[in-house]
């Protein structure tokens, strides 16, 4: 049976503006995105079996229909039901590195990957918009996790702009491990908090234009001037997750304190990051961090910043 080994990166929110409502009840948003290395392994193997088969050790992750990756291969199914027909369903292995409900696009990773390696199983020969299209209908951010690197994300996140690569950038990311926030959750809070401040939908595009303040970090990264970039790192749900999470804003002030170019909440969160230069100095932030909060209950991750999305991964496949 043929199979693919595919490599699922994160994302961390290097920018993250909410600027106002949407008729299809989301928001509309302006995000600088970055994919780091910290991946999950997914191994779509052909079952010759008419089903989809998600198997995966982590006890936060369910293995039914309610995982987006089993989704993304039911919604491949339904576009090609030929394809399905001809080829079979597929056992899907999802080894977990990315931590689950964390703001990091594991699972919209994980559901990527499967569009991607049900598309090769399949010999579908998609093009990548239409495989982003197809991503689009799913969640947000899964065409970023397709293509990652480094992009501006706009409309519901789902429309990007390649940017250029940051290089040399490393990042410290910590997580309460019994804590996990929803990001309906936190968009809901944030519109009951600040709707009163949002962009209508009917407002004119050049009067919602002006609202947006992405300019100077796509500008930064544009001339690769990482000391300005850092300068610009915001993320608007930090007004409503931070609060709500004593604790995760403790960890935000403590990064603070510490050597980092910058440090920042990602996405929804509550996973909180900083970014530094080097490995050695990444080390060094995660032994002051640890040893001033000195708690058990705090997980770690050092990753470098990457300029790939889903790819294979290394191995026969
Ligand atoms: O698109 P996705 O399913 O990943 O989004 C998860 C939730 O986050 C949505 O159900 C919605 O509540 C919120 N969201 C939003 N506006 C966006 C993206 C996500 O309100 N642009």
């Amino acid at each position: 049976m043929r199979s693919y080994s595919l490599i699922a990166p994160a994302k961390i929110n290097l920018y993250l503006e909410i600027i106002g409502d949407r008729p299809d009840g989301y928001h509309e948003l302006s995000m600088v995105l970055q994919s780091i290395d910290l991946g999950d392994r997914v191994e779509i193997r052909a079952n010759g079996i008419d089903e989809f088969r998600i198997h995966c050790q982590h006890p936060e992750v369910p293995c039914d229909r309610t995982n987006l990756a089993y989704r993304a291969a039911e919604l491949l199914k339904t576009a090609y039901p030929k394809a399905f027909e001809q080829y079979g369903g597929a056992d899907i292995f999802i080894d977990k590195q990315i931590p689950v409900a964390a703001g990091l696009a594991g699972g919209s990773s994980n559901a990527a990957a499967v569009l991607v390696g049900l598309e090769m199983l399949w010999d579908l020969g998609l093009t990548q918009p239409e495989l982003q299209d197809l991503a689009s209908q799913l969640g947000s951010d899964i065409p970023f996790c397709i293509t990652g690197g480094t992009a501006l994300a706009t409309g519901r996140g789902n429309q990007l702009e390649p940017l250029p690569d940051l290089e040399g950038l490393y990042v410290i990311l910590a997580k309460y491990r019994s804590l996990g926030v929803s990001t309906a959750w936190a968009y809901q809070t944030y519109r009951q908090q600040f709707g009163s401040t949002y962009v209508r939908e009917s407002t004119d595009l050049a009067a919602r234009q002006k609202r947006v303040h992405s300019g100077p970090i796509v500008k930064a990264i544009a001339h690769r001037d990482e000391m300005k970039m850092v300068q610009c790192l915001h993320n608007d749900l930090e007004k409503v997750v931070l609060p709500e999470y004593p604790q995760v804003l403790k960890l935000r002030q403590t990064f603070q304190q510490c050597d980092v170019l910058g440090t920042l909440m990602s996405g929804s969160g509550p996973t909180v990051f900083a970014l530094t230069d080097s490995r050695e100095k990444a080390e060094q932030i995660r032994a002051q961090v640890q040893n001033t909060l000195g708690n058990p209950d705090l997980d770690f991750w050092i990753a470098k910043f990457i300029n790939t999305g889903i790819q294979l991964a290394p191995g026969i496949h």
